[in-house]
């Protein structure tokens, strides 16, 4: 039995999203698409270029200038785990509202170029966190090493030591596996406490690795696997029960950079229709028997896309409903913006984003 051809939900929260130096032409470009998603409410990433986030003073500045784009959107804020990062800044981060601190591998992702060698030198600031209550966001990768035999194929799976041994040290630690992308990632979230969840994004409940690997605007980090990988993250969805929510990582990218002379940029942009790809790829797997029949019930839907991402996170459950009707709307070609600079020696940037499954039918969706 397919899905629906119409659901109403609770506007949905997605935890892991990429709307890069605000103000700037991409923010604004990818920031106002965030609701017409259905989405009140994001987590987002401090990966910015040429500097991530790594105060409480940068991360409620650059929370001010997304409000300044889309005031109705919750923006939650993360930290970049870097050295220079005290334990008082984490008091801070509390006390202002910031709920996680994101670590990415040295070298496993886009601007990571900052990020963590090892996690020795955190203990301190691991221990306050834990103490906080605040959110320690895994980049779940170890970074490709011809010379110790990883690849992005197996990157993910060689970090799950890594994530079960900041479990066992630091017991109440609230963890994040982000975009897992494995069965065996599942299976070592399903493994831990209720302090550790994982997120999943739209793509990956579609992608397999060759398809990945054909397309520019499918590549992102980590990549995408096997059919049965994929079976495992579904299967994920629609039997969470709190463990698994919705993190698009939605990472936007100029198509310059995606199809420039240099290496293409990681990161598949999906924020505009994140839950229409949801609902898809739920449908597709319902079609080739990857999920049991009636298993795609309102209360998995509700639960992955809206309720167990705020309930890890400790916000309000969503005011509003939204409705979403299946071949509605239409995937842009791409999204254009300009920014035309202000003030003496302002520069005008041009942008131009292309959305995940361009050009494709996808469910539409209205605020209720
Ligand atoms: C992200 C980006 O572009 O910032 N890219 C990606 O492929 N997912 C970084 C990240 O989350 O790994
Ligand atoms: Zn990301």
């Amino acid at each position: 039995m397919p899905l629906q051809d119409s659901y109403t939900l609770p506007a949905a929260a997605d935890m892991h999203v990429h709307l890069r130096n605000a103000p700037g032409p991409i923010a604004s470009l990818v920031t106002p698409t965030i609701r017409r998603a259905g989405i009140d409410t994001v987590f987002v990433m401090p990966n910015l270029a040429p500097r991530p986030v790594v105060s409480v003073a940068e991360a409620l500045a650059y929370q001010r200038a997304l409000q300044a784009l889309d005031p109705e959107v919750t923006y939650l804020m993360s930290l970049y785990l870097h050295e220079s990062i005290t334990v008082e800044e984490i008091r801070r981060a509390r006390e202002a509202g910031i709920k996680g601190v994101k670590a990415y591998p040295r070298g496993a992702t886009t601007n990571s170029q900052w990020g963590v060698v090892s996690f020795e030198p955190f203990h301190d600031v691991l221990r306050a966190m834990e103490e906080e209550g605040i959110v320690l966001n895994l980049h779940g990768e170890v970074p490709s090493s011809a010379a110790d035999g990883v690849t992005v194929m197996n990157a993910e799976v060689r970090f799950l030591p890594v994530l079960k041994e900041l479990a066992a040290k630091y017991p109440r630690l609230k963890i994040v596996l982000e975009h897992c992308t494995t069965a065996d990632a599942v299976e070592a979230v399903r493994s831990l406490g209720d302090n550790v969840a994982g997120t999943i994004t739209a793509h990956h409940l579609s992608l397999l690795v060759d398809d990945w690997a054909a397309n520019v605007h499918h590549y992102c980090k980590p990549s995408a696997k096997s059919p049965e990988d994929r079976r495992a993250l579904l299967n994920a969805v629609v039997t969470s029960n709190g463990k698994f929510f919705l993190g698009t990582d939605s990472a936007p990218h100029n198509i310059t950079a995606k199809k420039g002379k240099g290496n293409t940029a990681a990161g598949v942009f999906t924020q505009p229709y994140a839950l229409g790809y949801v609902l898809t790829a739920l449908d597709e797997a319902l079609a080739r028997g990857d999920l049991p029949p009636g298993s795609v019930t309102d209360g998995a839907l509700r639960g992955f896309l809206s309720e167990y991402g705020r309930a890890f996170y400790g916000v309000a459950p969503a005011a509003r409903q939204i409705r979403l009707t299946r071949g509605g709307a239409r995937i842009a070609e791409s999204l254009k913006g300009e920014d035309k600079g202000e003030g003496e020696g302002r520069v005008e940037v041009e942008v131009e984003v292309v959305p995940f499954r361009a050009g494709e039918e996808t469910w539409a969706v209205e605020w209720l």
